[in-house]
């Protein structure tokens, strides 16, 4: 059964899923092994049994005892080793290994260290000094550096999986990029599709002067991303671009134009909107009212403590 369900694992194809998941007729197949191994040994049980009532009575003797000496010898290479391990003197013997003292009758043996426990302290001596030498003399990883590299490695899949992944962000999670490529990538689409309204170096014509630091409806990625993504206010002439753009294009032209930030285009449009700032970034105020905060939480545990 074992054996007929492994080769049903190999050899049907189901994917990653088990075959016995995938086919539940797997199951069927089984049963009817089953069922044929229990009616060939129900069959040859009862032949034995009638040929065995057709002997004679010596002949069933000779028989019984021929199984007797089979059913001891069944097993006689594992019995050896097994004792072979276990490495303890019979029973019979015993005498030879009792110590001369006695107390109360209580006597003791001194029995040998079974071989598979000495053998398997030996391999840990062996173990110690291997280990001792690798991470100790010559330079092993360490734990800490394993850690290390795997979180290396796992920044590295990650990286990777955002690369392949970027058409999964949204206005929530896109964030500026600013690699070569992308940008590029961006550069590309802003002169194709909105040069037309915005000027080639962003300095604003139909639509607004994308240099400097006023936005119509605000600045930052995350807005700019969505402005791109909804369009801009009806009737202005900012489309929405979303069913034209993938998620990854637009986060590319709009990390291309925050790129043009501060730059001075050929014939800048006058600023419209206002100075954006980003709210993320703590300002000066907030700092100080933090650092207030923090010495108020400080006094107010020197005070508990003194009490
Ligand atoms: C048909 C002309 C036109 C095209 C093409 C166009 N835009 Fe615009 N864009 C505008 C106008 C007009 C506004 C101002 C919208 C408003 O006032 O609500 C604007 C606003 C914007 C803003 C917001 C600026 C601010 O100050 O808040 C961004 C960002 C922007 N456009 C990016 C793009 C990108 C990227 C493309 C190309 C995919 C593009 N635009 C194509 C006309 C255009």
């Amino acid at each position: 059964m074992v054996i007929a369900f492994a080769l049903l694992e190999l050899t049907v194809d189901s994917g990653d899923q088990m075959a016995i998941e995938k086919f539940p007729i797997i199951w069927g197949v089984l049963a009817m092994l089953l069922l044929f191994a229990i009616a060939i040994e129900v069959v040859s049980e009862s032949l034995k049994s009638i040929m065995f009532r057709g002997l004679s009575p010596e002949a069933q003797d000779r028989y019984l005892a021929n199984e007797e000496v089979r059913k001891e010898n069944q097993f006689a290479g594992l019995k050896r080793l097994y004792g072979k391990l276990k490495g303890s003197k019979p029973i019979e013997d015993e005498g030879e290994i009792v110590l001369d003292h006695n107390y109360d009758g209580i006597k003791e043996l001194d029995n040998k260290l079974p071989p598979w426990w000495v053998y398997g302290f030996y391999v840990t001596i062996v173990f110690a000094v291997i280990y001792l030498a690798r991470y100790h003399i010559f330079d092993g990883v360490t734990s800490s550096e394993e850690y290390e590299i795997e979180m290396e490695e796992a920044r590295l899949a990650v990286e990777e999986y955002k690369r392949t992944a970027k058409d999964l962000v949204d206005v929530n999670t896109v964030e500026l990029l600013t690699e070569e490529a992308d940008l590029a990538a961006g550069k590309v689409i802003f002169d194709g599709k909105c040069a037309v309204c915005h000027k080639n170096d962003g300095g604003g014509g139909i639509g607004p002067n994308l240099t400097d630091k006023y936005w119509i409806l605000g600045g930052g990625i995350k807005n700019v991303f969505n402005t791109i993504s909804e369009g801009g206010r009806d009737g202005k002439g900012m489309v929405s671009w979303k069913s034209e753009l993938k998620p990854a294009e637009m986060a590319q032209v709009g990390s291309y134009i925050l790129s043009l930030q501060g730059t001075t285009p050929a014939e800048p449009k006058a600023p419209e909107g206002d100075i954006w700032v980003d709210p993320d970034a703590p300002s000066p105020a907030e700092e100080v009212m933090e650092t207030v905060v923090d010495s108020t939480a400080a006094e107010a545990e020197i005070t508990m403590a003194g009490n």
